[in-house]
This record gives structure tokens, C-alpha cells and sequence, in this order.
């Protein structure tokens, strides 16, 4: 069966900063081997992405060692408004940290979110880490400014019902879900680990799971929030919180397919016609992936590109497998085997 090569919206690329994790090397290649031709990189990097020189260093590390095409997001701060204009053309959208995460780049003041919303062009997307309440006020302020606000893993009940009644009203809102929010739950953290469960958002309960399902038509893409850190640091007693996802996800959709959860129409929709549509993706050319529909296989951290050698999903049965890919007209990806070359990636804003 052959697909349009994916596209991740929400990616963590760990350089510059803790290459220890995963560079633009391996995490393009982890892409790769996961079915993704274009990946967003978030910027909390470190340092993170929050001006030109950073901007810059970024560019320079994936135009020499990406592996597949890739887009790049800058990051709100509390005194970068100024800074970032002139970089809005280089960059895929601004992501704003709204609640507790990983690295410095968070906004308490919601006058901020707004200075933010009103100040950058209209056609540049704006990402928003929110949760709970912060997703209702995110979107009031938004809304305010007239600017259209992407929701990152979005995981409760509560979230996917209110962006539901947003849409309803007409307001420019779309959100994303990660795999492990529709796959995983509160009831899995036992079987994983309390430590290497740690993800922000948390899993949640089996109901907010189901709502999630429930309230498909209602989530525009699938993002994986690949957030590698190692398997010493997940281990240790200050776990920081993430999952890689970038080699699971298309497993686990084709096995939700066989299982009548979703069809292939949802998957393409999610993984590859709305992210262009809300990032501005251009097309690329001879790009397609192929997949084996009826593989059985088991999901091994042993097997993966990524470097930060585990996953949630350890031993977990799927259907469905990546067979190859085809980027911009050569095989990049057969059967287990890396051929793309680090280099051969282009960034999707570059002028
Ligand atoms: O679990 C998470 N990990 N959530 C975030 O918001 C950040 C991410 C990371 O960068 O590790
Ligand atoms: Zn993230």
C-alpha cells in the first residue's frame, strides 16, 4: 500500500544542547524509519530558539546532518517580540509554553501570550502548549487578535469538548493528539514505570483516552511529541518528562485501522493533508511511502533509530509495517535499511 510520505508536526530534535539524546542526525533518520519525510523541530533546544544567533545555529546543524526535509519553530520569551519578526519567514510557526515543561521557555503572563498574538503576521502558526485552563484562555486571547492558534497534545475530556464548542462558534482553533494519549493511559504507567512514564501532558485516564476517540472528527492532525531522553535519565529519581514516538506512531494507526478504529482516509488526513494545510507545507515531489498492511510484528527499542534506546511501547503487538520510503525521488528508507545521506534534508523555509 502506498501513502504520501508523513509529516510530524511536533518533533524535538535535541540540538544544540543534549546530543546526547538525539541530534539532527538520528532523529531524522528515526523519522525516516518511522514513515515521516518532513519533521517540526521545537525550540526548546539549549539554548532555545528565541533569536537569530540561535536561529542560526540550528540551521546550520540540520542543513548538514537532517536526513529528511524539516521545518523549524521559534519560541516565545518574555522579551523576544522584537527579535522574532524579522525571522518569521525562516521559521514554521511560534511555539508558546503555557504551562510546565521541559526547558526555560514557559509564559506565566497572559499579557505576554497577547503582545505575542498580536504583533507576529497572520500567516505565521502559532503553536500553544497549553493544558486544562490555560487552553480556554489561549483561545479567548487569541481569538481576540484574530489569530488562529494550533493546540499541542491536546489529552483530556474537558480539552478536546471545549475545543469542540470553539469550532462550533467559528473560531479559527486546530489541534493535534499524540499516539500515546490515544494508546496509552493512567492504567499503563505500572507496566512502563513510574519514572519513564513521566510525559507532559500526563497520561491520563481511560475515560479522557476514549473521549479522545470518541472526538476524532474534532482533532485535526496526529503529532508525535517526540521528546527523546535516555534510559539512564528516564531512570533516575528527577525523570525529565517525554517519549520518543517518531518509529510507533504509523505502526500503531495501521494497527488501529485493522481494528476498525480508523480508517486510512483519517490517518492521510491527520498525518499529511491538514499539517500542509495549517503549516503551509509545500509539496514534495516524488515523495511517497510504502507500507506492508498485514506484517505482524512486535514493537523493540533495540530496533529503532532514535537515539535514546527505549520506548513506552516495548513488546507491544502491531499490524502493519514501513516497508520503504521515497523522498524527492530516491529510496531513503528500505526494509530496516538507512540510505538517505545526513544533508540530503531541505528546510521547507529556506529562501
Ligand atoms: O513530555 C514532554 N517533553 N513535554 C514537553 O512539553 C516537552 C517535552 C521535551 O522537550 O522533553
Ligand atoms: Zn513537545
Amino acid at each position: 500500500m502506498r501513502l504520501p510520505g508523513l509529516i510530524d508536526i511536533h518533533v524535538h530534535m535535541r540540538e544544540p544542547g543534549a546530543t546526547h539524546k538525539e541530534d539532527w542526525d538520528s532523529g531524522t533518520a528515526a523519522a525516516l524509519a518511522g514513515g515521516f519525510t518532513v519533521v517540526l523541530a521545537m525550540p526548546n533546544t539549549q539554548p532555545p530558539i528565541t533569536d537569530s544567533a540561535a536561529l542560526a545555529v540550528v540551521e546550520q546543524a540540520a542543513q548538514t546532518k537532517a536526513r529528511c526535509d524539516y521545518g523549524i519553530y521559534l519560541g516565545a520569551g518574555a522579551d523576544n517580540i522584537d527579535k522574532l519578526l524579522p525571522l518569521a519567514d525562516h521559521a514554521v510557526g511560534l511555539k508558546m509554553y503555557l504551562d510546565q515543561t521541559f526547558g526555560s521557555l514557559r509564559l506565566d503572563d497572559m499579557s505576554l501570550w497577547a503582545k505575542h498574538l498580536s504583533g507576529l503576521p497572520k500567516h505565521l502558526p502559532v503553536v500553544a502548549h497549553a493544558e486544562g485552563r490555560s487552553i480556554a484562555a489561549i483561545i479567548l486571547i487569541a481569538s481576540l487578535f484574530d489569530h488562529p492558534i494550533h493546540l499541542a497534545h491536546v489529552s483530556t475530556k474537558e480539552e478536546i469538548l471545549l475545543i469542540r464548542q470553539a469550532k462550533e462558534k467559528g473560531i479559527q482553533v486546530t489541534c493535534e493528539v499524540c499516539p500515546h494519549h490515544l494508546f496509552l493511559s493512567e492504567k499503563d504507567i505500572p507496566a512502563i514505570g513510574a519514572r519513564r512514564s513521566e510525559v507532559r501532558p500526563m497520561l491520563r485516564s481511560e475515560e479522557d483516552r476514549c473521549s479522545l476517540w470518541e472526538n476524532l472528527e474534532v482533532i485535526d492532525c496526529f503529532a508525535t511529541d517526540h521528546a527523546p531522553h535516555t534510559l539512564a535519565e528516564k531512570d533516575s529519581p528527577k525523570p525529565p518528562p517525554g517519549y520518543p514516538g517518531l518509529e510507533t506512531a504509523l505502526p500503531l494507526f495501521l494497527t488501529a485501522i485493522h481494528e476498525g478504529k480508523l480508517t486510512l482516509d483519517d490517518v492521510i488526513r491527520r498525518l499529511n493533508t491538514n499539517p500542509r494545510r495549517i503549516f503551509n507545507i509545500p509539496e514534495q515531489p516524488d515523495t511517497w511511502i510504502d507500507v506492508d498492511m498485514d506484517e505482524t510484528w512486535e514493537i523493540r527499542a533495540a530496533e529503532t533509530y532514535t537515539r535514546c534506546g527505549w520506548t513506552p511501547f516495548e513488546g507491544r503487538k502491531v499490524r502493519g509495517r514501513l516497508r520503504q520510503v521515497t523522498l524527492r525521488g530516491k529510496l531513503a528508507f528500505d526494509s530496516g535499511k538507512m540510505y538517505a545521506q545526513p544533508g540530503s534534508g531541505l528546510n521547507i523555509r529556506r529562501k
